[in-house]
């Protein structure tokens, strides 16, 4: 059984003490740093920035998971595409043609993604799928940790990896919201590959990340 991956949420982190939960990250093998960003237009929130991913990318040997959630992706997938080993992704209906979407971000050097809404089918997605390397199914409403799960997605994880399975190249399926002790046995269960961990796991406040990265490897 190929193993879960770990994509911490950023923007869950500790900004006072980042330097020292990144070395931890790494010492763990973390697979990937999951990066929120927001314009407060898709979604009502502001998060982080392509500043934030330098200072990263510039301090982590971690590969760069790059969650776009703005209007007009292609006026700044440039900023976000570049950083080496990075995989960056869109919410399709935020795009007029989302395959060109995809050749601009493979175009700057990134691995493209797409992100799946609570409210999008699977099937509005399956034509994306071959040109992808990872699909972030999100499990609550794009916007804000701390959410609840809405349980109809996890049908959704559990469809989208079997399209992903049928096709001829791997895709990487991310789940992303409520990613909880309780539930990330149900998402793995589902298909998903890629976990990303905030306030739900890694950031719960209730033990230190280092006990917690260890205790979610013991899950998958
Ligand atoms: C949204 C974010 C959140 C969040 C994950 O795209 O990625 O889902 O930070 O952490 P939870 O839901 O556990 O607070
Ligand atoms: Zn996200």
């Amino acid at each position: 059984m190929k193993r879960v991956k770990i994509s911490p949420s950023l923007m869950c982190a500790n900004f006072i003490s980042l330097g020292t939960e990144l070395d931890i990250m790494k010492a763990a093998g973390i697979e990937y740093l999951h990066i929120d960003i927001m314009d407060g237009r898709y979604v009502p929130n502001f998060t982080l920035g392509p500043d934030f991913c330098k200072g990263l990318s510039a301090y982590s040997p971690i590969p760069l998971d790059i969650h776009l959630m703005i209007e007009d992706p292609d006026a700044h997938v440039q900023k976000f595409a570049q950083f080496p080993g990075a995989v960056v992704s869109f919410h399709p209906e935020t795009s007029r043609h989302p395959l060109r979407t995809i050749d601009l971000i493979r175009s700057f050097g990134a691995r493209a993604a797409i992100a799946v809404d609570p409210s999008m089918p699977a099937s509005a997605v399956a034509e994306m799928l071959p040109h992808v390397s990872l699909v972030c199914v999100m499990t609550v409403n794009p916007g804000y940790a701390g959410q609840k799960l809405i349980p109809e997605t996890l049908g959704k994880v559990r469809q989208i990896a079997d399209m992903a399975a049928a096709l001829d190249h791997h895709i990487e399926v991310e789940v992303d919201g409520n990613v909880s002790w309780e539930n990330i046995p149900r998402m793995i269960q589902a298909g998903g590959e890629v976990l990303v961990a905030g306030t739900s796991s890694l950031y719960d406040g209730k033990a230190s990340l280092a006990r917690n990265i260890e205790r979610m490897r013991s899950l998958g």
